[in-house]
């Protein structure tokens, strides 16, 4: 069977307006044939999420948070739920993306937000990665995983991504080459780690099934490193490149598919 790779688009707090949120969506649903042999998911701010949907039309895409609150509803100025990011025609939040955690989230916040999005009805796509270089991968990661999944059953688990995102790889910026990402070696030792995990969890069949991403400076340059037949990755989280629809565009051409 032909593997249906995910990419992620996140978007961070880009475009400055909802005019150029609005064209840089456009220009990426252009691409018909491209969308309908991967699965794009664009996670705009907040905001725009709406605006994006109504826009998306029949075409084959997703619409995803960055975010989601911790909390169902209530007096928490400022927050937004799984239930507000579902009705505004999300069907995806990221949780846990590095930037958060550098914020102070931990990884109970972390396994809250889980949970609110497993009750939202929404797919979590659960960030994890170590810091810095040399620092002890595997520890971080089973931290990072058993606390996030813990109270996400096994019939969840069909609605949880996972993306591999080395800290030290993250955002070098919209001008960024793609030197900066992780070597494939390194990256899919740490694929297979993510799946063994899984497989202690849960069990072997959501250990091959659940959707394991790349994320941290990939390109166009460099995603057939990272997306390829060979490779234990089913995807990638695109930041940066995500914002220039023709890097993107020609991320997303530069992925064969079988
Ligand atoms: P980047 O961001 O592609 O700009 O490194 C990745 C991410 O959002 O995690």
């Amino acid at each position: 069977m032909t593997k249906r790779y995910t990419i992620i688009a996140n978007w961070k707090m880009n475009p400055g307006t909802k005019q150029e949120a609005l064209r840089l969506f456009k220009n990426v649903l252009k691409e018909k044939a491209l969308l309908r042999k991967i699965h794009i998911i664009v996670c705009p701010p907040f905001l725009y999420i709406s605006l994006l949907s109504l826009n998306k039309g029949k075409n084959m895409v997703s619409i995803g948070a960055q975010n989601i609150s911790r909390l169902a509803e209530g007096p928490h100025t400022g927050e937004v739920s799984g239930s507000m990011i579902k009705s505004a025609g999300a069907t995806h939040a990221i949780i846990g993306h590095s930037e958060r955690r550098a914020m102070g989230e931990t990884d109970e916040v972390i396994g809250e937000k889980m949970r609110q999005a497993m009750k939202s009805n929404l797919y979590a796509i659960l960030a994890v990665g170590e810091s810095e270089p040399g620092e002890d991968a595997h520890r971080i990661l089973e931290e990072e995983l058993k606390k996030a999944l813990s109270g996400i059953l096994l019939t969840d688990m069909k609605r949880i991504l996972i993306a591999y995102e080395p800290r030290w790889a993250i955002s070098k910026g919209k001008d960024d080459t793609g030197a900066n990402s992780d070597t494939p070696e390194h990256a899919f030792e740490k694929a297979i780690f993510i799946r063994r995990i899984l497989a202690n969890l849960y069990n072997s069949s959501i250990a091959q099934k659940t959707p394991v991403l790349y994320g941290g400076s990939v390109r166009s340059k460099n995603i057939s490193v990272f997306v390829n037949a060979d490779s234990p990755f089913d995807g990638a989280l695109v930041g940066g490149a995500s914002l220039d629809a023709r890097e993107f565009l020609e991320l997303l051409r530069r992925i064969h598919i079988k």
